[in-house]
């Protein structure tokens, strides 16, 4: 055995376990309230407990985490706290910037544990519904804020003449919509298209209708249905899917109907994880570990427990595209989003040609 080896990983096994550590502080901290008030200016704890309303004993202890985890900052003469600013830009506000959300679904798949390790030894899965309600809120809070800022910019405008064809007004569907908001931000930007959402989860279509009442919307409609039978008849000028196919019980069902409903010159829009099907060339991507992390946690075990195909997170780029191409779509454009964990694959239907004999 190489002892330098051996204890080199001994010193990474500890990183793993701070870091993991101070997700749960991360965590706190988003709950809490207390990286928005530790925002406001230097502070000692007793200043910081009453800042954010909280029982100083425990702001104690957790600036003892944060600062000893290099997040915050200790002055030790006037004994005050502070946040760096550029620290404070991936931890506070109402922004796409703000990762402590992040740090929620990773303490919350913690809580499944026992139910994953137990399909490890029986086989099936842990379903959806044992996620519920909190997967649809943990889901909303963190799509929410990146439809605010990049819905637009980051992915509609990214092909071109679409937003163009919108508000001339054309028929829009998001699958596995959860909360919809990304559908209602649509609706009251382009009045003249019609917009649907569609998702297995009552939870989330009853908060997706509640918002779009609430913003006085009449051309978005949010219904429970299952991706893989859609109604006989309906047909779409735009389809879209936020990352909802890779945890779906049967994906290829899912995108032969979008391959079967969307118009010959609609264009999908798939909004799934940038991976490659084949883990060698995932070796070395810092996010990767991540990625399969909460595939073997939630996306992946969720389809298995429906007797489903198992994808998983990292079903990756090559896998995809063979799918894709099975639903009858071959002209795909894959490009990057702004979120650095996904791809935009911009999928159209194959030109259809003319032969000059048939002409
Ligand atoms: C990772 S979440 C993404 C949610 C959503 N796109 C958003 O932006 O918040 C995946 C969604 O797909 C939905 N889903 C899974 N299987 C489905 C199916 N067979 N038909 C419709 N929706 C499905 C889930 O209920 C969940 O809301």
């Amino acid at each position: 055995m190489n002892e330098a080896k051996a204890t080199k990983f001994l010193g990474r096994i500890g990183d793993i376990y701070v870091g993991a550590a101070l997700t749960l502080m991360i965590d706190v901290g988003f709950r809490a309230g207390l990286w928005d008030a530790a925002a406001e200016g230097p502070a000692t704890s007793e200043q910081l407990a009453k800042r954010a309303g909280l029982d100083e004993r425990y702001v104690r202890e957790w600036l003892g985490a944060v600062t000893t985890g290099e997040i915050m900052e200790f002055d030790s003469p006037s004994g005050t706290f502070s946040l760096p600013e550029e620290h404070a830009v991936s931890l506070t506000g109402d922004g796409a910037s703000n990762r402590s959300v992040n740090a929620g679904l990773l303490t919350y798949l913690g809580k499944h544990v026992d139910s994953v390790v137990n399909a490890f030894r029986e086989g099936g899965g842990v379903p959806y519904s044992q996620f519920r309600p909190e997967f649809t809120s943990l889901m909303d809070q963190r799509f929410r804020r990146e439809y605010n800022e990049k819905l637009f910019d980051g992915y509609i405008r990214v092909v071109p003449g679409l937003e163009e064809r919108l508000m001339e007004g054309i028929s829009v569907c998001d699958i596995g919509c959860g909360t919809g908001h990304n559908m209602n931000l649509m609706a009251a930007a382009y009045p003249a298209s019609t917009l649907t959402g569609y998702d297995i989860a009552a939870d989330a279509i009853e908060l997706a209708r509640a918002e779009a009442t609430e913003m006085g919307l009449s051309n978005v409609s949010f219904e429970v249905q299952d991706a893989t039978a859609l109604p006989d008849d309906i047909s779409f000028d735009m389809m879209t899917t936020f990352d909802a196919i890779h945890d779906q019980a049967n994906p290829q069902g899912s995108l032969n109907e979008i391959g079967r409903t969307l118009k010959p010159d609609g264009v999908y829009l798939m909004i799934d994880i940038k991976a490659s099907s084949d883990l060698k060339n995932n070796i070395g991507n810092p996010l990767a570990p991540y990625l399969y992390t909460v595939s073997t946690m939630h996306c992946m075990t969720v389809s298995l427990a429906a007797n489903g195909a198992g994808l998983g997170t990292v079903w990756g780029r090559e896998l995809a595209l063979e799918m894709l191409a099975k639903a009858g779509l071959t002209d795909v454009e894959i490009l990057d989003s702004s979120n650095p964990t996904n791809s935009i694959y911009v999928c159209r239907r194959p030109v259809a040609v003319t032969s000059r004999a048939s002409r």
